[in-house]
């Protein structure tokens, strides 16, 4: 019922000419996905390029690591969502961690984010996590609890569906330490019960909640033959081409 969604980010990787030969090794690999759905989300400096190549993307959509949530003004360094709806981008991811811990993004922040995103008719693509402290401590669901509650906090109900919940665990991001299947199912079926209670459980049913942390092509199916993950967002796998297209087809295979 909900179409896996597989994103590339890319971070601070590939600049624009890089960008144009990783294309063109990948979308050929793209030919024959049909049941799943593909982002890629470069950083900002080659949007335009993954745009002039968007015909021939078809079935592969463009996404943006972040946007401040004014529309436009004096913010020097920012980009706002209408300037990414006018590169034909679809899919903002907000509150990663790293922006969390590195550039001191607050939910309060990611909240603004998301909210205006929505506005734009943009897909935020939201990231929650527990850090390894956390976790030890047994903090797990208090921390995605408040993270969910406070990203959401005053998104209307019609509005959910829109948003992608990534669950990154802090610990498992560019560690090489995934999460077994079964922890992350475990914290996706916790995600979705949260969910369920800001808006209702047919609601929550159909909201895609991707797993990123250390995905790979050897982890790839069998944590997406869980039953609550929806796709995946790949960061270090996604910068080679065919490690990425494999966990493509990882995804497709799961879902037989
Ligand atoms: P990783 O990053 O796949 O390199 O762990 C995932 C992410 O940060 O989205």
């Amino acid at each position: 019922m909900r179409k896996k969604i597989l994103a590339a980010n890319w971070k601070m990787n590939l600049a624009q000419t890089e960008a144009e030969s990783y294309l063109e090794s990948f979308l050929p690999e793209m030919r024959a996905v049909n049941d799943v759905e593909v982002v890629i989300i470069p950083p900002f400096t080659a949007i335009a390029t993954l745009t002039a190549f968007s015909e021939k993307l078809q079935s592969v959509r463009i996404g943006a690591q972040n946007m401040h949530w004014e529309k436009s003004g004096a913010y020097t360094g920012e980009i706002s969502a209408t300037m990414l709806r006018a590169l034909y981008v679809k899919y903002v991811i907000l509150g990663h961690s790293e922006r969390r811990t590195l550039f001191g993004e607050t939910d309060e922040i990611v909240n603004r984010k998301i909210k205006a995103a929505l506005d734009a008719g943009l897909r935020p693509i939201f990231c929650i996590g527990e850090t390894l402290r956390e976790r030890d401590a047994g903090q797990v669901e208090q921390v995605l609890e408040r993270q969910i509650r406070a990203g959401l906090n005053g998104v209307g109900k019609k509005d959910f569906t829109e948003v992608i919940v990534a669950y990154e665990p802090v610990w498992a991001i560019g560690t090489g330490r995934t999460a077994t299947p079964e922890q992350a199912e475990e914290a996706h079926l916790f995600v979705r019960s949260i969910l369920a209670k800001l808006a209702d459980q047919p609601t929550a049913d159909r909201i895609r909640i991707q797993y990123g942390g250390s995905v790979k092509p050897e982890n790839a199916e069998e944590l997406m033959r869980q039953k609550n993950i929806d796709g995946a967002l790949v960061g270090g796998a996604s910068l080679d081409p065919r490690s990425f297209a494999e966990i493509i087809r990882s995804a497709e295979a799961a879902l037989v």
